[in-house]
């Protein structure tokens, strides 16, 4: 008679390997939500490296989520805490997010957070000069939040905007005119320059202390 071992060896090998796959992928549902709830809490205002608050996050996490945006970018991750509550929104949509930030050591931060929140699996991570990096990429992108070097946002858009699809989305962080003095000045011109353009319709958040900008593109060209 024949042993029947190898079939259930079989098995156990192709259960294995279906409770592996989604640990490694990500997978949404209330497994993950706990997880990265329990992350959130556990570092709630302990955020020190320019990143967005909480409130900010949960603006950007709405975002996403409301208009099922799939294929997201981020222009600036620091130690994650945007790119956290952007993956968390596409963990439930289905979708990606791209990430780019120039610093090695807060990528390298971001990284490790981004793989405690469980999130590590719904984020492509990369190190370079945002400058460089986002006019090389080819897109669609439907959703892109925009947190670097503000003298350069309105270069970042005119960059992404062609790969914009229409009815997604470039969001803008510390428009708020009282972040726009000093160093931040660029954002002014950025703002100038978003409310001129008539194919993309611009409002503000509300509850944003920073200033977020939301600009929706009307139609392809
Ligand atoms: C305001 S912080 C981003 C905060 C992050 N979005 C968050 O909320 O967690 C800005 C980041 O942009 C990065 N940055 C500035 N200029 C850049 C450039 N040219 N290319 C890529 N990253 C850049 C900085 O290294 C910094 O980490």
């Amino acid at each position: 008679m024949r042993s029947i071992a190898p079939g259930l060896a079989g098995l156990s090998l192709v259960l294995a390997l279906a409770a592996a796959v989604p640990a490694a992928f990500g997978q949404a549902g209330p497994d993950l939500d706990r997880r990265v709830q329990a992350f959130l809490d556990a570092h709630a205002g302990q955020w020190r490296d320019m990143n967005v608050s909480e409130a900010d996050g949960r603006i950007l996490y709405d975002l996403v989520l409301k208009s099922k945006f799939t294929r997201a970018l981020e222009i600036g991750t620091s130690t994650g805490h945007s790119g956290i509550w952007i993956a968390w929104a596409l963990s439930k949509t289905g979708g990606r997010l791209i990430t780019i930030d120039i610093d090695e050591g807060r990528r390298r931060e971001a990284l490790a957070n981004f793989r405690a929140a469980g999130l590590d699996g719904f984020i492509d991570s990369r190190l370079g000069d945002a400058h460089e990096l986002v006019p090389a990429l080819p897109g669609p992108f439907d959703f892109v939040f925009c947190d670097a070097d503000k003298d350069w946002y309105k270069n970042y858009l005119v960059a992404v905007l062609p790969k914009l699809v229409a009815g997604g989305c470039f969001t803008a962080h510390n428009v708020s005119p009282r972040m726009r003095g000093g160093r931040g000045g660029g954002a002014s011109s950025f703002v100038e320059y978003v409310l001129s353009l008539p194919n993309l319709e611009t409002t503000f958040a509300e509850g944003s202390w920073a200033g977020i900008s939301i600009s929706t593109k009307r139609s392809e060209k």
